[in-house]
Parts: structure tokens; C-alpha cells; sequence
């Protein structure tokens, strides 16, 4: 255990990545801890899916190190990445249409074969978000944006994650569902599960996480508690309008 606190569980470092021709990510170096719920915020466009991206599988790093739990995973495929235990909420939820809330749930956890393990897990997912169990058959894209977060959340959480990766939790939703979720993810994390958050609205990202990194284009400019950035003029002027 005392080793834990002083190793970062998700750690990258020096990690450029990009699409083609077009680098985004010219430096990147972050660590989180285990058991956390840390928060990466930055202006639209300044690289922040792209990392989670990049950290996922689903973009190779073009140089650098992703360590998880002091495995390198960079350049993994993102089913290698989902087994050894990080789990990607993208951007816009991307639930399947056709498919209901259950059986979106349940493609979370694809691929695993603990049945037993799996109902428990639905099963928690449906005490986090009764409202899921409410709507268990129904077209999960056919359910308000709040809702379909609550979904793709829980979809995450269907893979047995050891860190959950959400990008833009808040986007479009509003206060009073924002501030639902925030809950949700601090029950979530409770249970001992790492939790990095991708947000533009700084002020949110900072009620629920404990540390922050600011990205701009494509470099880490700041990093701290969030009660430290908070406070930072720099960052009420540039992010929090005031
Ligand atoms: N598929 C892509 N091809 C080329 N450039 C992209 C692609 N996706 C994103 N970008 C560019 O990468 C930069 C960072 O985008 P992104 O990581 O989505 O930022 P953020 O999530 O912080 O808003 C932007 O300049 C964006 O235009
Ligand atoms: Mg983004």
C-alpha cells in the first residue's frame, strides 16, 4: 500500500501523438494516482480527446510513455488497453442505436466471461442510475442526453474498469443532471475506482476532481489541486470568466 501513493497508477510521459500530418500533442506529461479522481481541462481544441485517445489505443503515440500501473500500454490495441483495465467514455456517448440500454450495458463488458460477476456489476450500475433499470429495453438513443450519459457511464463500468476515462461529461447537460453525475462519480470512486475527467468547464471539473492538469495546444501549462488552481488567477481569468 505505501508503495501506491508515491507511484502514480496512470503516468505519461513526454507523449506526442497527433492524426497524419497534424501533431497535436507535442509534450504531454501527467501522473494520476490510484484511487483518485483527477481532471484534465483546456480550451476546445486543445488536445484533450485526442490524449484520452491516444491513451485508449485507438491513436498510436508517436513518442513517449504510457505506464499503467507501471506497464507500459502506449501503442497497445485499444482491446489490450480495455483488459488491463482502462475504460473510455468517448466524447458524444456513442451509444448504439437499435440496441437497448441492456444490451448497450452489457457491451461493456464484452470481453469478459465471469457471468456471475457481470449480473453483479449490471446490477450496481443499476443502483448508481435506477432510472437505467427503468429503461432497461428501451432504444438507448432514443433516452435524453443526460440519460445517455448516465448509459455510456455505466457502459464503462461494465468492463470492470481499474481507471475510468470520461471526455466532456458535462457537455449540453444541464446543472442540476451535471451535478447528478458528479455524485455518481464520487459513489464510483468509493469503490476504489480511478477516475480522469476531460472537461471544458473548469468550474465543474474542479467540484469533483482532486488534482488538474491544464492542457494548451498540445502541452500541460499548469498542474495541481484543484483548491490550488482554483484559486489561481490565471486560471479564474482564463477559464472561469472572472
Ligand atoms: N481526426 C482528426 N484529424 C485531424 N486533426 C484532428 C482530428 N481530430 C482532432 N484534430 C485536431 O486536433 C486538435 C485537438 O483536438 P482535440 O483533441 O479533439 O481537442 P479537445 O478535445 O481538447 O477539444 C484540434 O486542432 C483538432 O482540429
Ligand atoms: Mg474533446
Amino acid at each position: 500500500m505505501s508503495d501506491s501513493r508515491s507511484a502514480p497508477f496512470l503516468e505519461v510521459s513526454a507523449l506526442q501523438s497527433g492524426y497524419g500530418d497534424v501533431q497535436v500533442l507535442w509534450d504531454v506529461s501527467l501522473a494520476v494516482e490510484a484511487g483518485e479522481i483527477a481532471c484534465i481541462v483546456g480550451s476546445n481544441g486543445a488536445g484533450k480527446t485526442t490524449l484520452l485517445r491516444t491513451v485508449s489505443g485507438l491513436l498510436r503515440p508517436r513518442a513517449g510513455h504510457i505506464r499503467l500501473d507501471g506497464e507500459e500500454i502506449g501503442g497497445l490495441e485499444p482491446d489490450q488497453v480495455l483488459v488491463r483495465g482502462v475504460a473510455h467514455v468517448p466524447e458524444g456517448r456513442r451509444l448504439f442505436k437499435g440496441l437497448s440500454v441492456r444490451d448497450n450495458l452489457l457491451l461493456g463488458a464484452y470481453l469478459r466471461r465471469d457471468t456471475a460477476e457481470i449480473a453483479r456489476d449490471l446490477e450496481f450500475v443499476y443502483e448508481l442510475f435506477p432510472i437505467l433499470k427503468e429503461r432497461e429495453t428501451q432504444d438507448a438513443t432514443t433516452m435524453s442526453g443526460g440519460e445517455q450519459q448516465m448509459c455510456a457511464i455505466g457502459r464503462g463500468i461494465m468492463s470492470r474498469p481499474r481507471l475510468l476515462m470520461i471526455d466532456e461529461l458535462s457537455l449540453g447537460l444541464a446543472p442540476r443532471l451535471v451535478e447528478r453525475l458528479g455524485e455518481a462519480l464520487l459513489e464510483i470512486n468509493r469503490t476504489g475506482l480511478t477516475v480522469l475527467l476531460v472537461e471544458q468547464d473548469v468550474m465543474t471539473a474542479f467540484e469533483i476532481a482532486r488534482h488538474a492538469f491544464v492542457i494548451e495546444t498540445g502541452r500541460v501549462s499548469m498542474a495541481g489541486t484543484t483548491e490550488r488552481l482554483g484559486g489561481d488567477p490565471k486560471i479564474r481569468e482564463a477559464y472561469m470568466g472572472m
